[in-house]
């Protein structure tokens, strides 16, 4: 079966995920968010105690079962049969899940369960390693950016949408620290694939980022 895909990636607070999701329902696509899975991945890690040692998460690995379902459009993951979608959103969940996503055994798990949903059907997929690495061949590459200040500015209010309350400065500096690790680590870091176009979306309305993507997408697949 032929399926089409768009890669989104970014750095954090770049307006991947709103954008992916309105992106996938202008072309009635499956979203996926990778980072969810990450997050999963860190949570198991926190409620389990089990150290940052690539030695101590090589042996836990399979252990640790995600799975994603969809409950009306919106995806759910599941980790170890539990539904943990409301759990993973905090700092302690973000830090951890950068943490995590450094190890390849941990990357390698999450990339095969990723690229199977996109042999599956038709996705948007956000991420960092997206079009790098998960998807060479996806039809459309997109990343996302945006200044520091934007990032970190957004990033608080959707924090602040879900109930959790901090402040600009820290989220500024979590963020700083997350994108130096994402963009460092050795095994399919965050960058922009060769062949993605980059859109910084500062000073763009989410409806212009959205028409942008579709547009792009109807001329690639044209
Ligand atoms: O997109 P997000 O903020 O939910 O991602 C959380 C962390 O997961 C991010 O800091 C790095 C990691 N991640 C990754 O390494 N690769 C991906 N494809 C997606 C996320």
């Amino acid at each position: 079966m032929t399926t089409f895909s768009v890669a989104i990636d970014g750095p954090a607070g770049a307006g991947k995920s709103t954008i992916a999701k309105m992106v996938s329902r202008r072309l009635n696509f499956i979203y996926v968010d990778t980072g969810a899975m990450y997050r999963a991945f860190g949570l198991y890690c926190v409620d389990n105690n089990i150290p940052l040692d690539e030695e101590r998460i090589k042996n836990i690995v399979d252990d640790v079962i995600i799975t994603i379902e969809y409950f009306d459009n919106e995806q759910q993951v599941l980790l170890n049969g539990k539904n943990v979608t409301v759990f993973i959103r905090s700092s302690e969940a973000s830090s951890m899940a950068s943490a995590v996503s450094v190890f390849k055994c941990v990357r390698l798990k999450l990339i095969e369960l990723q690229r199977k949903l996109a042999s599956q059907t038709n996705v948007v997929m956000d991420g960092r390693d997206i079009g790098t690495f998960v998807l060479p061949h996806a039809n459309l590459k997109i990343y996302l950016n945006a200044s520091i200040e934007i990032r970190a500015s957004r990033r608080c209010k959707e924090l602040h949408e879900k109930g959790i309350e901090t402040d600009v400065a820290s989220i500024k500096e979590e963020i700083i620290e997350r994108d130096g690790r994402d963009m460092n680590r050795e095994f399919a870091p965050l960058r922009k694939a060769d062949n993605a176009i980059e859109l910084d979306t500062s000073n763009m309305s989410i409806s212009q980022v959205t028409e942008e993507i579709v547009r792009l997408f109807e001329e690639k697949v044209k």
